[in-house]
């Protein structure tokens, strides 16, 4: 028997609804927070800012041992800090996210990250959300979700959040973001996007965020 800290893993594709259901899990267990996206993001912007390419992978793996990075959570809020700045609304825009996708495909930029997303494993618990948390970063938690939904409803939940931030998004450019980066990280040969062989699959499509939170937390309880 494992005496690390637990973790509940919740992998799946962007716009499934993952981060806000991990937040909110999290929350109500009492338990740390990983959005491992948010790191891939962060070393995407850092990468940028020094003019990097993004398949300069020295540069890369460089700039992710020297990451400054930080999270502050304030209940299910986080803010999200690259040195003292804060970079939430960069961090969220779709570009970035398709940049994080096109450095995330690299196993020794994946390699430079593992010790960050692991050091995030404390007591009394992590909620951990991503794309390789059950198969690579955390292969021995005990609980582990696949959190799904239609490519549509993604794109609309997508949509919404983007434009609540501001951003200035429309429904079918963002679909087909989504669509070709789902495809990037189905692909890669690394820590590819898939459910681990142990997780419990969910679909989210007819489900509210209540409804998803309240059958991962049944699930923790019958386990
Ligand atoms: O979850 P997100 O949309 O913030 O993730 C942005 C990108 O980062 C995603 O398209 C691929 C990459 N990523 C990854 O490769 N592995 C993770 N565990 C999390 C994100």
């Amino acid at each position: 028997m494992s005496t690390l800290p637990p973790v509940l893993t919740i992998d799946g594709p962007g716009g499934a609804g993952k981060g806000t259901v991990s937040r909110v899990v999290a929350a109500r267990l009492g338990w740390h927070y990983l959005d491992s996206g948010a790191i891939y993001r962060a070393l995407a912007v850092a990468a940028l800012r020094r003019g990097l390419e993004l398949d300069d992978v020295e540069g890369l793996v460089e700039t992710a041992h020297d990451l400054p990075l930080s999270f502050q959570v304030e209940g299910t809020e986080c803010r999200v800090l690259l040195g003292a700045e804060e970079i939430g609304a960069e961090l969220q825009s779709e570009a970035t996210g398709a940049a994080a996708s096109r450095v995330a495909p690299y196993p020794a930029v994946r390699a430079a990250l593992l010790d960050k997303q692991r050091q995030f494993r404390q007591l009394p618990g992590l909620v951990a959300d991503g794309r390789d948390m059950g198969t690579v970063v955390f292969p021995d938690a005990p609980y582990k979700i696949y959190l799904t939904a239609s490519a549509e409803i993604r794109a609309r939940r997508r949509l919404i959040q983007l434009k609540e931030k501001g951003l200035d998004v429309n429904l079918p450019d963002l679909a087909k973001e989504l669509e070709e980066r789902d495809r990037r990280d189905s692909e890669r040969a690394v820590a590819p996007l898939k459910p681990a062989e142990d997780a419990l699959l969910l679909d989210s499509s007819d489900l509210s965020i209540e409804q998803v939170v309240e059958r991962i937390l049944a699930c923790l309880r019958t386990a």
